[in-house]
């Protein structure tokens, strides 16, 4: 079986379905991949152009979220292994309906993909196992949530249960905000059915790492630690975004703490899913904060993270294929999962307004460049006619490599440089975190900020 040659599709339409879509095309084992819907850098067409390797990879013309299509498009194509990138179509059971149609999946079923699709189940769940999370209480009446916001006196975060697309999580900054959250969220349903169950948890500070990981529903195999920017502006500053880049492995987290949170968190998680006859397949992201009195899970998902696979997929040196379909055999523990030394940093290039409104429709140009140590995913893009035009809030993710990740941001910022649409926009200081202590970090922000601007200058 573990030779077989395989026919892959990919749900999905982001940078992150991009980047796994490169990582399969690497596998010898490859015998064609569709991406369903895809974007222009998954099309057939574009794929050897811009990424150098052969085109058996394309683009089919269905919806992420139409099981009924997706279920008979495998049927007719003989797929044998579906790799569901987003959450939504895991949601509402894909999984479970291809399975039920006799196929390999890479994801969750639909009752286990609730630990991101209900926050309120995910905090009970947690607290019923013991994993270590920011304390919460659960409310589905504006007015019970109105009078355990005014008995509190501690910092709070508001959250809707339910899936908002990355926004459904409010950090109130006085009473009356607070309150003004819950109105619009459970009263003016600002997140429509999403907010019909609301979080109100304590607020924690610390530094956040996403910790991922492969499983087969016993088996776990950690991914190097990743760091996302989720705000929209340098300094983490201005409204949050689906994140504006990231880096990987992020030195807060080394391999003994990865190790540690493997069997304190990600472990029981995985185990406490199976116990209640939810088992879970496929990636389990874990998003942590580093609080002074330990870790704590602010929240799961189900799937990769978008943009953390970009950077965590280049470091990966085992092929792709033979994880996800040991993942969806139960048979992980056989394969010795191996990463590159090394590091990898993106940037992502958004629509001029991301993330209110932005326009689309406008020309890339630069993607067909020689890179050095960088790769482009592309996330907001479709083909017009023969050009690649943007097509979404983030447009591109540009992966660089290193020995370091000095040298990954370095070379992610010179491809930066040499791409080109109106009105892009990105974040300068992308892995500055990393860098030890927030002075040094300063210093070496600042210096890169520098060196960028002096650089677009010669190109422009
Ligand atoms: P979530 O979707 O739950 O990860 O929340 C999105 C972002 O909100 C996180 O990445 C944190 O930056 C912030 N956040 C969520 N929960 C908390 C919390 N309990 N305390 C402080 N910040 C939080
Ligand atoms: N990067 C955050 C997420 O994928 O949810």
């Amino acid at each position: 079986m573990m030779n077989k040659k395989l026919r892959v599709l990919i749900v999905g339409s982001g940078g992150r379905e991009h980047a796994i879509a490169w990582k399969v095309a690497q596998s010898p084992r490859l015998a064609q991949l569709f991406v369903a819907p895809g974007n222009a850098g998954t099309e057939s067409s574009q794929w050897s152009a811009v990424s150098g390797q052969s085109a058996t990879v394309g683009n089919v013309s269905i919806s992420a979220e139409d099981i009924a299509a997706l279920v008979a498009f495998t049927n007719e194509q003989a797929i044998d292994l579906i790799i569901v990138g987003p959450e939504a179509p895991l949601a509402i059971g894909l999984a479970d309906a291809l399975r039920a149609a006799g196929r390999w999946v890479f994801g969750p079923s639909q009752v286990a993909a609730q630990i991101e699709a209900s926050k309120a189940f995910s905090k009970d769940f947690m607290a019923r196992h013991h994993i270590p999370t920011a304390r919460f209480a659960t409310f589905t009446e504006f007015r019970e949530a109105l009078k355990y916001l005014l008995s509190i006196d501690y910092p709070i975060v508001i959250k809707a249960s339910g899936l908002a697309a990355g926004k459904g999580v409010i950090l109130p900054n006085c009473a009356d905000d607070a309150e003004a959250a819950l109105r619009s969220i459970m009263l003016d349903k600002e997140f429509g059915a999403a907010g019909d169950e609301v979080i109100i948890e304590e607020r924690l500070s610390g530094p956040e790492v996403s910790l991922l990981a492969f499983t087969d529903g016993v088996t776990l195999k950690p991914l190097p630690p990743a760091q996302d920017h989720k705000r929209i502006f340098d300094n983490d500053q201005g409204p949050n975004t689906g994140g504006m880049g990231a880096y990987a492995p992020a030195p807060i987290c080394p391999p003994a703490l990865v190790e540690e949170f493997t069997r304190s968190i990600l472990q029981p998680t995985i185990d406490g899913l199976r116990a209640e006859g939810k088992p879970f397949v496929g990636v389990l992201y874990a998003g942590l904060m580093l609080t002074t009195d330990g870790p704590r899970v602010l929240e799961y998902n189900c799937r990769f993270g978008d943009p953390e696979t970009q950077v965590i997929l280049p470091l990966l040196e085992t092929d792709l294929l033979d994880i996800v379909e040991a993942c969806a055999n139960g048979q992980l523990a056989e394969i010795e999962v191996k990463w590159r030394s090394g590091a990898a940093a993106c940037v992502v290039m958004a629509s001029e307004g991301y993330p209110g409104k932005y326009p689309s429709g406008r020309e890339i140009r630069g993607l067909d460049a020689t890179f050095d140590q960088a790769v482009v995913f592309q996330a907001g893009t479709q083909l017009s006619k023969d050009t690649v035009v943007t097509a979404g809030g983030r447009v591109l993710g540009i992966t660089g490599f290193g020995a370091d990740l000095r040298e990954a941001i370095e070379r992610a910022y010179t491809a930066v440089g040499q791409i080109e649409f109106e009105g892009r926009q990105y974040r300068k200081d992308i892995g500055y975190k990393a860098f030890s202590g927030l002075a040094n970090g300063q210093a070496e922000k600042n210096e890169r900020l520098q060196r960028i601007a002096a650089r677009n200058e010669q190109t422009n």
